[in-house]
């Protein structure tokens, strides 16, 4: 299998970097675009990477924020058009609340609109796991287990900030290789242990070849980091490639934890497994 990073906060040479995610994921016969970043460098960066954003056959949301859902329009304008896979809740308002003020962070009104243009046989609401394929799937809601992870930031339902956003519509995508599991993440909001532990237990897969995308640890205080990394040090991974919403602080010390198992990923890499 092969993924191509198109949208991430850093980027390599002319790309354009945004705080967003997007992964171009080529396995098991399939074209995966997974996240679409926040809009503006999906297009002329999948352009530069020489990538034919539609040659894509399906399009997953990993939750419904805008930094993940920004692109939809960009890839969902093709015909006959992909399969599209999101969570039910991925559509509805959410904000982040900070200090009383109150910022929109749901999916922007053209991506909802682009979204709900899908034909209704090639829209999938996902809550439960669900597979692709064999040896490829998503894990839909991912239990929260842990006890020391959290979804990361002030997110609310409201404006007031009286409805806590549990990210139920946080998910994650799973490709079995011939060495393990490679899963792919967008902002790991239910946690990235409770996301990996719960992917390797829906594939059977016995070890975890390679993690990639948003580990959401930036506000994560010393207890939380440090169990993550020891947890995450336990499922023994081939390859750590943390980026977007990791956190600088958090990917230090993931490649101080993994050394040369470390990948610094932005837009621009390309690995294969
Ligand atoms: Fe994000
Ligand atoms: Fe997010």
């Amino acid at each position: 299998m092969r993924i191509t990073v198109i949208v991430d906060n850093h980027a390599s040479g002319d790309l354009l970097a945004e705080h967003g995610l997007a992964l171009w994921i080529e396995a098991r016969g399939r074209r995966v675009l997974f996240d679409t970043g926040a809009g503006r460098a999906l297009a002329p960066n999948a352009r530069a990477l020489k990538i034919d954003l539609r040659a894509a056959d399906t399009v997953v949301l990993s939750h419904g924020h805008y930094d993940h859902g920004g692109g939809l329009p960009a890839v969902l304008r093709s015909r006959p058009g992909p399969e599209v896979y999101a969570h039910p809740a991925a559509a509805q308002p959410r904000y982040a609340v900070e200090g009383g003020r109150a910022r929109f962070i749901g999916l922007p009104t053209e991506s909802a609109a682009a979204q709900a243009r899908v034909p209704e046989e090639k829209l999938h609401w996902v809550a439960q796991p669900v597979g692709l394929g064999p040896g490829i799937g998503l894990t839909g809601c991912v239990p929260r287990e842990t006890g020391y992870e959290d979804t990361g930031g002030p997110f609310f339902l409201d404006r007031g900030g009286q409805r806590p956003d549990p990210l139920e519509d946080d998910m994650a995508m799973w490709v079995a290789t011939a060495r393990g599991l490679v899963v792919c993440v967008g902002c790991s909001h239910a946690g990235i242990v409770n996301t990996l532990r719960h992917a390797l237990k829906l594939s059977g897969a016995d070890r975890l070849r390679a993690v990639l995308g948003g580990f959401h640890l930036m506000g994560a205080g010393e207890e939380r980091l440090e169990r993550t990394l020891r947890d995450l040090k336990a499922l023994k991974p081939g390859r750590v490639a943390p980026c977007h919403c990791t956190g600088d602080e958090a990917a230090r010390r993931l490649k101080d934890t993994f050394g040369k198992r470390y990948i610094a990923a932005a837009a621009g890499t390309r690995l294969a497994f």
